[in-house]
């Protein structure tokens, strides 16, 4: 980092500068007071709607943060990325598309549909997310306990985040499974159709999701795990290769059409990154060969994601031109 530096090789030249523009477009969103704070379980519903923090870290390991970028916050739905990553990481692209497909679905991120073949739309909604479980746990060294597969992932997060601030909250996760109907419904559909691998125990396997997405995060970490995917799979700040490139490309893919559940095509064309949210308010954003952002804001627009993360994403597309296309 140093020596670059003194080089001035930065992939942002000017930091400082830029960040400056991240301060304003911070300020203009925090006046944002829409979205309700999601309410299905206490824990969440119980999340102060004040809160609001934006964190960055470049593919070269430079950071900015500011507001509550400390505070802690459950993945949620932005776990499914992960899972989905780790999945194909060890399965490969052919094994894991035979059991989820790549399509948008158009409908909500917990509706009780399958696609045409039978198969959950995407890995980014609670069908497809929930199978990518089932393929972790029976699939990927199928020798080990539930338990032993929970360090397994949680270790693998941690590396995404260069080993900082990961941990689980185990109320979030109690919750979850007490107010699931939806989930266990769309686990008993998928089980109707045969959609999972044989020796599925839908029982561990819905645990499993409920507790990928209890496991806990601030922006700052999150920012980093942004980076490493910004960054083709490489941690930018302990420069561990955690991912393999391919499978980095096909996660963004599928955040780009599918990360912000029924916006995501509204979002991709707008905003031209990819994304993705979850119901705690957080959104990761991939700059791919740039940066990783994180936002974290716990009021959510009819869709579910969060009000202040999209506009900050609008409002840095529209100064900067990080879209896509
Ligand atoms: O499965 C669920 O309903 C939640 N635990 C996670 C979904 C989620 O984050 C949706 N986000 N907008």
């Amino acid at each position: 980092l140093i020596s670059r530096a003194f080089r001035h090789q930065f992939i942002i030249p000017d930091f400082p500068g830029f960040t400056k523009h991240i301060e304003d477009f911070y300020w203009k969103c925090k006046s944002n007071t829409e979205g309700k704070v999601a309410s299905y379980i206490p824990q969440l519903a119980r999340m102060n709607p004040d809160y609001w923090g934006v964190s960055l870290c470049t593919i070269d390991g430079q950071r900015f943060s500011i507001g509550d970028t400390t505070v802690p916050f459950t993945l949620q739905s932005c776990s499914k990325p992960l899972s989905y990553a780790i999945a194909l990481e060890r399965l490969g692209q052919e094994v894991v598309h035979k059991y989820v497909g790549q399509e948008p679905s158009g409908r909500n991120f917990n509706e009780l549909v399958l696609d045409h073949n039978k198969k959950p739309h995407n890995p980014m909604i609670n069908a497809g997310a929930i199978l990518v479980c089932a393929l972790l746990k029976v699939l990927v060294k199928p020798e080990m306990t539930l338990a032993e597969k929970f360090d397994f992932t949680l270790n693998c997060f941690r590396k995404l985040a260069g080993g900082e601030n990961l941990g689980f909250n185990n109320a979030v996760f109690l919750s979850e499974r007490e107010a699931a109907d939806r989930n266990y419904a769309l686990g008993f559909y998928m089980r109707e159709h045969g959609c999972y691998p044989e020796k599925t125990n839908l029982r561990e396997c819905m645990d499993f999701y409920f507790q990928c997405c209890s496991i806990e995060v601030n922006c700052e970490s999150m920012a980093v795990i942004a980076a490493t995917l910004a960054n083709g799979g490489i941690c930018p700040i302990t420069e561990e290769k955690v991912l393999k490139p391919e499978s980095v490309r096909d996660v963004l893919s599928l955040m780009h059409s599918c990360g912000m559940y029924d916006y995501s095509g509204q979002f991709a064309f707008k905003v031209g990154i990819p994304a993705k949210s979850g119901v705690s308010g957080s959104l990761l954003v991939v700059i791919p060969n740039v940066m990783g952002i994180c936002t974290y804001s716990p009021p959510l627009d009819p869709l579910g994601n969060s009000c202040r993360g999209v506009q900050f994403c609008e409002e840095l597309v529209h100064e900067f031109n990080f879209h896509r296309y």
